[in-house]
């Protein structure tokens, strides 16, 4: 099954009501989790490499990998780079094959967003690359709630960026944030009813991890497309390791297999609540 583009999966998932799970994968065991979780489950995913993992990892490592395990799949996968603030780093992803990426201004003020992220989809678009772009800003779960409510999206702002830039997705902030919740979230969904009738993009929900699955569910039916999910696949792959390491030596194969199990497990069940499962359209042949 080929690599896909962004609004290959999305388009498609915004009509039915489905939302499709963008993973943030870090080693080679999250990037074989999610594939074996898309195939068990005949589900459409997106593979993200974040701006730090790549980092930390060595940008061909963990690129290169994601895009060649995502042309192997039996499911459709998106490969998408999650969070850039450099239009280089888009550019050298591009190059290694990704079929999506994301330009993140949302620091930044307005009009500079808007110049930043029309310079990118210039260049993605030229190579055949979908872009989502972020306004308003989704903080972390340890940010005070006053500070979280302070950066939720201006649904005409975003109407405004859409329109001035020609971008495919748009990760919007209605109350969710990245990272362990210090305080549970509390989403804003009127905002994002507003923020769906005057965008003609599917929308992205950032902050999957901990949000509850009824409140995503509504998301879904409101507008959110694409849901990302990183903190539980990296807390699914540090407590299934420890567990496992304790009694295994110095085998390193058993809880490294434990710490895939967990994430496929993990990967599986968002498929599932997202509805997405049974989504993928099966390979000829
Ligand atoms: P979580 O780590 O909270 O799941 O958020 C992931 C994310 O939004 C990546 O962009």
């Amino acid at each position: 099954m080929p690599l896909v583009g962004l609004s290959e999966l999305l388009r498609p998932a915004r009509e039915a009501g489905y939302g499709i799970a963008a993973f943030n994968v870090f080693n080679v065991e999250s990037v074989r989790a999610v594939i074996d979780a898309a195939e068990a489950e005949e589900a459409p995913v997106i593979l993200m490499t974040g701006a730090n993992d790549l980092a930390a990892t060595g940008e061909a490592y963990l690129g290169e990998l994601a895009v060649r395990a995502a042309e192997r799949a039996r499911v459709p996968v998106c490969v998408h780079l999650d969070h850039s603030k450099s239009f280089d780093l888009v550019m050298r992803c591009i190059r290694m094959g990704y079929t999506s990426v994301m330009i993140d201004g949302s620091h930044l003020p307005f009009d500079e967003n808007v110049a930043l992220t029309r310079r990118v989809v210039e260049a993605a678009h030229a190579a055949g690359v979908d872009v989502e772009a972020e306004l308003g800003q989704v903080l972390r779960g340890k940010h005070t709630m006053v500070d979280r409510q302070s950066q939720l999206t201006d649904p005409d702002a975003a109407a405004q960026l859409v329109r001035q830039t020609g971008v495919d997705a748009l990760a919007v902030a209605i109350g969710t944030a990245h990272g362990l919740y210090d305080i549970p979230p509390q989403l804003d969904f009127a905002r994002l009813e507003r923020i769906a009738a005057l965008c003609d993009v599917p929308l992205v929900m950032h902050g999957g991890t901990g949000t509850p699955d009824d409140a995503i569910q509504r998301a879904i039916a409101l507008g959110m497309v694409k849901v990302n999910v990183g903190t539980q696949l990296r807390k699914d792959f540090i407590e299934a390791f420890v567990s496992a390491a304790g009694s295994s030596g110095v085998d390193v194969r058993k809880p490294l297999a434990a710490a895939r199990e967990a994430m496929q497990r993990t990967a599986a069940d968002r498929m599932r609540v997202f509805g997405a499962a049974g989504r993928a359209v099966r390979p000829r042949g």
